[in-house]
């Protein structure tokens, strides 16, 4: 009950930031006592927030620390269902880990599953992700779509396009999507996106979509084997950005292309995501388990392969391979 109402004061503080909000109209709009409020508002100043007090005018938020606890988000949220539970750890293994865990515990569709540091973060393709602590989004959604399993490559696809659209948004950084889901900035990875699904007999029993970004990593502390690849918002931008904002963003354009993808189809979300993609038009080198395979990247077929026009003129699909120029 009383994270209920610090959220709800959170929010209010947040949506008047650098303008005062007397104490009335927060007991008015919180239905709790002045008393209560003073007992919430120490309890925000004690997890970073500077809030100014002044007799008669009331409170005013002068500074939001870089939180991605649950009230953080949930102040700053306007989806119908993506992020209404959102279990918060400061240091996990992997939040993959969290969710599957979630599901044994009874979670449901768009609970999110969230951490500040990861020690174990995984990356497609068994690698590793980097994920140090308070300077990322590390995090993971659960879905529970009622598709059979043979689409399921085009709930990822899916997803880069409602990450992108969150970073263009929120940002206004050019990023564009390297098939099938690797966002890129500049040509260096600043997101990446892990599916994992359980299901049995053609039916998906339920979805993780794991998401990894780098928001605020200086471009210098990255490891030696990433700092050519990979970038951050903030190396790219040279500012830095609130997490819980941008959290929130992601979570609103999820819940946007999900719905669209299961009222419509994957049509309208195959259009968006060539509209983002990087390399379309461009010779690249497929690595397929089968091998490499060479030619030139023409789009995204409806099952979500991507289609690669060989030299012999003829456009077969990519169903699993690392692509590169
Ligand atoms: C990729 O290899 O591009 C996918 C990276 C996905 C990383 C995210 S971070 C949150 C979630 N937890 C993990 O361990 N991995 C995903």
């Amino acid at each position: 009950m009383g994270s209920e109402i610090r959220e709800h004061l959170l929010a209010l503080l947040i949506e008047h930031a650098d303008q005062f909000v007397s104490g009335e109209e927060i007991s008015r709009q919180l239905g709790c006592t002045r008393t209560a409020i003073w007992k919430h508002i120490d309890e925000l100043r004690k997890a970073g927030y500077e809030i100014e007090a002044r007799p008669k005018a009331g409170y005013c938020l002068r500074y939001q620390p870089d939180r991605i606890a649950p009230e953080e988000i949930k102040a700053l949220l306007s989806t119908r269902r993506f992020g209404h539970a959102i279990h918060y750890v400061e240091s996990v293994d992997s939040t993959q880990w969290l969710a599957h865990q979630g599901v044994r515990s009874g979670a449901k569709e768009g609970a999110l599953f969230l951490a500040d540091e990861q020690t174990q973060g995984r990356g497609r393709m068994g690698r590793k992700w980097h994920s140090p602590p308070r300077s990322g989004i590390w995090m993971s959604l659960l879905l529970q779509p009622q598709i059979p399993l043979n689409l399921a490559p085009q709930l990822t696809l899916m997803a880069s396009v409602g990450v992108t659209r969150a970073i263009r948004r929120e940002t206004g950084l050019p990023v564009t999507i390297k098939w099938p889901n690797d966002l890129l900035i500049d040509g260096k990875k600043v997101c990446g996106i892990l599916t994992e699904l359980r299901g049995e007999q053609d039916q998906i029993h339920y979805v993780v979509l794991g998401i990894g970004m780098n928001v605020n990593t200086p471009a210098a502390s990255f490891p030696e084997d990433l700092k050519t690849i990979a970038t951050s918002l903030a190396a790219e931008s040279g500012r830095t950005y609130r997490r819980a904002k941008l959290i929130a963003a992601i979570l609103e354009e999820l819940e946007h292309v999900y719905d669209l993808y299961l009222t419509e189809g994957f049509e309208p979300i195959r259009h968006s995501w060539e509209s983002f993609a990087c390399m379309l038009g461009q010779s690249v080198t497929a690595h397929t388990p089968q091998g490499p395979r060479q030619g030139i990247a023409r789009g995204l077929h409806a099952s979500g392969a991507l289609l690669l026009e060989t030299d012999e003129g003829v456009v077969v699909p990519v169903y699993s391979a690392d692509i590169r120029q």
